[in-house]
């Protein structure tokens, strides 16, 4: 790994967090894939020597739950899913080069490797713990075969995390009053032999390591949190038939490995079948991997892991400290996407509360608008909301009004005018400065681990398209001074160019097209940042829109379908409006399911007059600068403009925005706060915000800084 800018002379791997093999996907499930897709493809477009990898999570009790729950084998159940996996994310351009799953030969041999070295390393130790265990069924109860209190925050959790409160990672034993999941029956504790990995003794490497790490700021945010609270070793094994078998088993005790073993060792298996399928001399699985492989570079290559952000812990802590302990390369980089809602509330997957992925397609969506939308509605750690409205308004706006529109417009008036495409020495001055300043944003987007700049930057340039073309009119130019009119519509070709390379990693299939469209030779796939500012072949063919809108009628008919089709399960289930009942994980990292509404704080029944609720001067504001404090790990110093003046106000935003996203961004303030002191900082008013993820309050219209709100 090296802290080099992007692009380095090291192979990179850039990874997606491996779906439990276990239940359709949907919408949500997506975003995750479709960032690392898009990441990996602008490695791509900068010429990072880059493998893109990941494969189905087949183990775990998420997996063997849910196949009970079907009367199938878990092995049957997991590949099945894991094959519908495989056809489905290439239908939304998720191209991974290799796609394994964590039960194949490849990462059985290398997890048990890896799991011995571990042992031999010293690193392992055997604990008598405490297992839930269902004496009606003679059953020991792993993970989520068990369910019940979180000893930490009292929610009703699963048996490895408390999902619905702290969202720790529960150790075995830990849950209080436990119950099967299964049958229901009380859980008793009965006492079984494990093994251990000592995660406490890597507590200085993993501060040091999170020091160094790249990516999404709530990605290092919370584990410095965690280590700080102290770092619990780890359990590795379980009693379970379905997984790898742990490989110092002394036949006593049938254990397994815990799924969260085996599973990131899938990105090692996977990048060594990729390297296997291409050649090691195309891409050196072990150079990326393993410490000391290659002399050039024996810290190995770049790994950046894209994932959801429920699961940092695993790829924060244990999963660094396998890899420290194991002489394996250190991820680069975590970016760790925040969650996708659907209408402001959480898919609900048991209630067919979803946009499922088949059926966006099915519905004759292409994939690449829902790929935009995912990727750029919002920072990466951000949570997205999907609705039929909001996402027909940015394809209406964004894709068919700013980028197509251009395209379009410009492209048909030089093909109807120049037959042998249009002509010039050289591109305009202002023209290629501006081509090049995209690659720029390209490039730092890439730096910055921005998905969403890598979209701004593309549609930047085809509003900066638009006016050039308005500007210089060139069809009314083309009788009076032709060689003119040429000059701008060649100048508009080329900006055509350049949007279907820097285009390619969000819109791969429309990139496409736009570049056989201009008469490109071969593919954009191939073609790298420098092509972008390169003379246009000129070979037009005729253009055709690229994005398609989407009316207002379609919008209404897709919410129609999708009320009915939530009314009629609801009915299903007698009107049950309680918790899902999926039985397991859905493999939905970037997913939140329906909020329980015994989550919701009752309303308050403690009135105010109105003569109190005048006595709070609440303002709109406008972010004008934000940045981080020194050593505190959630606050962010902002400069707000408050119309009247300008104040300092200390906010606890950094864990769950992006601070480079925040100026810029209309806020409420309430601006007669008392001042506090935090950090040195004296904080002079309070920025509103609701829920965990401090959901910023924000105006509807355009009411500007200083405007009080009553
Ligand atoms: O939480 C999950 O959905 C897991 N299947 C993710 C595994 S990611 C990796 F580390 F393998
Ligand atoms: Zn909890």
């Amino acid at each position: 790994m090296s802290h080099d800018d992007f692009p380095t002379d090291r192979p990179a791997v850039v990874t997606c967090g491996l779906p439990y093999a276990n239940g359709d996907l949907h919408i949500g499930h997506l975003r995750t894939y479709v960032g690392g897709d898009v990441y990996s493809r602008a490695l791509d477009r900068l010429g990072q020597e880059a493998a893109f990898v990941s494969g189905s999570d087949m183990h775990g009790t998420p997996v063997a739950v849910n196949a009970e729950q079907e009367g199938v084998s878990p092995e049957d159940f997991a590949l099945d899913w894991h094959e519908r996996y495989a056809e489905t994310f290439p239908k939304f351009n998720v191209e991974f080069g290799n796609y394994g799953h964590t039960h194949d030969e490849t990462n059985t041999e290398l997890t048990q490797e890896l799991v011995r070295d571990l042992d031999e390393a010293g690193h392992l130790y055997e604990k008598e713990i405490m297992v839930a265990y269902d004496p009606v069924d003679d059953q020991y109860l792993p993970d989520r075969y068990v369910e019940g209190t979180c000893p930490y925050c009292g929610a009703h959790a699963r048996g490895d995390e408390c999902d619905e409160g702290c969202q720790r990672h529960l150790e075995p034993g830990e849950i209080e009053d436990p119950e099967s999941t299964i049958t229901g029956n009380p859980a008793e504790y009965r006492e079984r032999t494990h093994e251990f990995f000592a995660v406490s003794e890597f507590a200085d490497y993993l501060s040091e390591f999170l020091d160094r790490l790249e990516g999404t700021p709530n990605a290092r945010n919370q584990p410095r949190e965690w280590i700080e609270q102290g770092l619990q070793d780890w359990c590795i094994t379980r009693d379970m038939d379905w997984g790898i078998d742990y490989p110092g088993d002394d036949g006593e005790q049938d254990l397994v490995l815990y799924v969260w073993v085996d599973a990131p060792i899938e990105y090692i298996a996977s990048t060594k079948q990729y390297s296997e399928r291409v050649g090691s001399d195309a891409f050196d699985w072990e150079t990326a991997w393993k410490e000391g492989a290659s002399d050039e570079f024996p810290e190995g290559g770049e790994i950046v892991h894209v994932i959801g952000r429920d699961i940092i812990q695993h790829h924060t802590i244990f999963w660094p400290a396998m890899l420290e302990a194991t002489d394996h390369a250190e991820p680069r980089a975590v970016m760790a996407s925040g969650f996708v809602t659907l209408d402001g509330k959480g898919f609900s997957t048991s209630r067919d509360r979803a946009v499922w992925a088949d059926e966006y397609l099915d519905e004759g969506f292409h994939p690449d608008p829902l790929r935009y939308y995912l990727a750029t509605n919002g920072g990466f750690q951000q949570d997205v909301d999907f609705s039929w409205e909001k996402f027909a308004e940015r394809v209406n706006t964004e894709l068919v009004g700013t980028v197509g529109n251009f395209l379009y417009r410009s492209l048909l008036f030089a093909h109807r005018n120049y037959e042998d495409g249009p002509d010039a020495d050289a591109l305009s001055e202002d023209v290629a400065a501006r081509i090049d300043e995209a690659v720029e944003d390209v490039t730092a987007a890439v730096n910055d681990y921005s998905v969403r700049a890598l979209g701004d930057a593309v549609t930047d340039l085809a509003r900066f398209g638009n006016e050039y073309i308005q500007r210089n009119e060139p069809w009314k130019l083309v009788d009076e001074e032709p060689d003119e009119a040429e000059r701008v519509i060649y100048d508009c070709v080329a900006l055509a160019k350049a949007i279907a390379v820097l285009f390619e990693p969000l819109a791969p299939e429309k990139s496409e097209r736009l570049w056989d469209q201009l008469g490109e030779p071969g593919s954009v796939h191939d073609a790298t940042v420098e092509a972008a500012g390169e003379a246009p072949a000129g070979d037009l063919s005729e253009p055709t829109e690229l994005f398609e809108q989407i009316e207002d009628e379609r919008v209404e008919a897709l919410n129609e379908k999708l009320d009915a089709r939530v009314a009629e399960s609801e009915s299903d289930d007698g009107g049950d409006a309680g918790n899902d009942d999926d039985g397991g994980d859905d493999g939905s990292d970037a997913n939140t399911e329906d909020t329980d509404m015994s989550d919701i704080e009752p309303l308050s029944d403690d009135r105010i007059s109105f003569d109190e609720f005048q006595e709070l001067d609440i303002r709109v504001g406008r972010i004008e600068e934000a940045d981080g404090i020194d050593g505190a790990d959630d606050l962010v110093k902002l400069t707000v403009d408050l119309g009247a003046e300008t104040r300092t106000i200390v906010a606890g935003l950094k864990q769950l925005h992006d601070v480079d996203d925040l100026p810029d961004t209309k806020v409420i303030v309430l601006a007669n706060m008392e001042k506090a002191e935090l950090f040195g900082v004296e904080s002079n008013g309070m920025v509103l915000a609701a829920g965990e993820g401090a959901d910023l309050l924000t105006t509807y219209e355009d009411a500007g800084p200083g405007t009080k709100v009553k």
